[in-house]
């Protein structure tokens, strides 16, 4: 599988849709939401450009990188109405994600997310300017020049790789005994390739942002975690991730039994 030109999540707004299923990430976004206000006001505080510019790492297409975007709104504005001497600022904000995503849905739902911003905004406050882009490729390469994003987000998307771990999978290489996820019955080599991968890429996406921070930028990255040290213990991940596996063994086994089934009657 080559994860940039093959991964993305459900497109549409159909029952399936990501659009339709991705409240759990709102969760997570919303209890990050004093993080990311702290930033946003640190960051505007800081600012030395009349421009500030402000990335969604991993956006998808759902309401939730929207519901960021508005939130950075807020603060700023709060911030350059509340405080004079400021300069006002206009915000430019990139929507990033993999080529496969669903770009379309987000940008056929700004016009309507104008309108709400304008009718929503407070009283008092003088509403920024703000301009919004899609920007499709990976965060695991080089995606802006340097020294020319103010903050970073990502939510609910670090966790994933950047390609299956070399050596897994495979005629005579290691196999995850049929999970999906670090469970009771992986093989401690399989352990070991994931923890390899992840440590690359963490390593490569840091020293890509760094490149592409200004200086005094910062990033609020909220990605799934582990409580416990024991690896083979993923704590609440371990029924879902237990669940989806049979799932999709019970999926391939019917496949397989199609194809013979045709080899046989061919
Ligand atoms: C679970 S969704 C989270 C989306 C959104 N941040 C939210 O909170 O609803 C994870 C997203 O990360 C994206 N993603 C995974 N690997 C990526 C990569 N290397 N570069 C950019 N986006 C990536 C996926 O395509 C997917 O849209």
């Amino acid at each position: 599988m080559n994860m940039e030109r093959d991964l993305h999540m459900a497109s549409g707004e159909g029952e399936a849709s990501y659009v339709n299923n991705s409240r759990l990430q709102l969760k997570a976004l919303l209890e990050a939401e004093v993080v990311l206000e702290k930033a946003v006001r640190e960051v505007y505080m800081d600012l030395h450009n009349p421009t500030m510019t402000v990335v969604d790492l991993g956006c998808s297409s759902g309401q939730n990188t929207l519901i960021f975007v508005s939130k950075v709104i807020k603060v700023v504005s709060r911030e350059s109405s509340s405080r004079s001497g400021f300069h006002p600022v206009e915000l430019q904000v990139f929507l990033n994600d993999l080529p496969g995503n669903d770009f379309n849905h987000v940008f056929r739902s700004l016009e309507r997310f104008k309108k709400q911003t304008a009718a929503e905004h407070e009283e008092n406050t003088t509403l920024l300017p703000f301009y919004i882009a899609g920007l499709p490729g990976s965060y695991y390469t080089r995606l802006f020049p340097p020294q020319s994003c103010h903050l970073f987000h990502s939510s609910y998307c670090l966790h994933w790789r950047s390609q299956v771990p070399a050596g897994l999978g495979g005629a005579n290489e290691y196999i995850n005994e049929g999970n999906v996820y670090i469970a009771k019955t992986t093989p401690a080599g399989v352990v070991e390739l994931y923890r390899r991968q992840f440590q690359e890429d963490m390593l490569l996406f840091f020293k890509l942002r760094h490149e592409e921070l200004v200086l005094g930028g910062q990033m609020v990255l909220t990605f799934h975690g582990r409580k416990y040290e024991d690896l083979y213990n993923n704590g609440y991940l371990d029924h879902p991730t237990g669940l989806l596996s049979r799932a999709l063994q019970s999926l391939v086994e019917q496949v397989c039994h199609i194809i013979i089934f045709t080899t046989v009657i061919a």
